[in-house]
């Protein structure tokens, strides 16, 4: 526990090292890029609750490099698992917005907001899911699009129940309301599911053998977030943009 401990102890300091970095080399505030950012966490049965507390931690330490208080990045957290059909998308219990949009600008408060996440613990309705923050959470009072870039980050750790609606959503996201998704798949999740998801941009895509590891990707989902650009009209995040600019190079 101790030893533990002090490796999420190292990893946080030498993410926040980093992190900083990012933004200094960007050395312009007015460079950074505005980012409407949704946080999709699964929470059905299979995650378990002690690795739902690591993922909180994770999403804490993710926020913690995007300098919300600056107000560039606003984030928002949405936890699923079950999807009732015969109610409403905005009427789902399962389909929480945990943090609306923009809700918490500062970061001990939005801190506080993601220990009061209760777990859920029942199925993977990942396309209700999504479809749910595309017609409801990324349009809150809050959204700044098109002068903010919208972004998803999926985190899930199996296969969808209803993945059958998946290709539509993606669809819907991309085409209808200019969501550039990331998913992040740990343990049981299905490969060619997280490649329709990030419609194979893959970069945009990672794969994790256990909760633990998401330690590891916190720095590079930051950096891509950080200079997502215009040049790629796929929404794909490369290099060769300048982020002051947003044109590639
Ligand atoms: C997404 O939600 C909208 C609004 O509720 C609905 O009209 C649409 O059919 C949904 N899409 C899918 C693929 O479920």
């Amino acid at each position: 526990m101790l030893f533990r401990n002090f490796v999420i102890f190292i990893a946080v300091v030498v993410s926040g090292i980093f992190s900083q970095e990012i933004f200094e080399d960007l050395k312009h505030e007015e460079c950074l890029l505005d980012i409407d950012l949704i946080i999709l966490l699964d929470g059905s049965h299979s995650v378990k609750l002690s690795n739902f507390n690591i993922v909180k931690e994770w999403v804490k330490q993710l926020a913690a490099g995007m300098h919300i208080g600056h107000g560039h990045i606003q984030i928002g957290v949405v936890q699923y698992s079950h999807w009732y059909h015969n109610r409403p998308l905005n009427n789902q219990r399962y389909i929480k917005t945990e943090i609306e949009l923009g809700e918490h600008m500062n970061k001990d408060d939005f801190d506080r907001a993601v220990d009061r996440i209760k777990y859920q613990g029942f199925k993977t309705y990942t396309a209700h899911a999504i479809n749910k923050t595309l017609e409801f959470d990324f349009l809150g009072p809050k959204n700044r699009y098109p002068d903010a870039k919208r972004a998803l980050i999926l985190l899930t750790d199996g296969k969808a129940t209803d993945s059958s609606y998946l290709p539509d959503v993606i669809q819907h996201a991309e085409r209808d309301r200019g969501v550039i998704i990331y998913a992040v798949g740990v343990g049981d999740f299905d490969s060619s599911e997280l490649q329709l998801i990030t419609h194979h941009h893959e970069n945009r895509e990672f794969e994790l053998e256990n909760f633990e590891d998401l330690d590891s990707i916190v720095n590079s989902l930051q950096f891509q977030l950080a200079t997502a650009c215009d040049c790629d009209l796929e929404g794909s995040i490369t290099e060769d943009c300048n982020p002051c600019s947003g044109e590639c190079t």
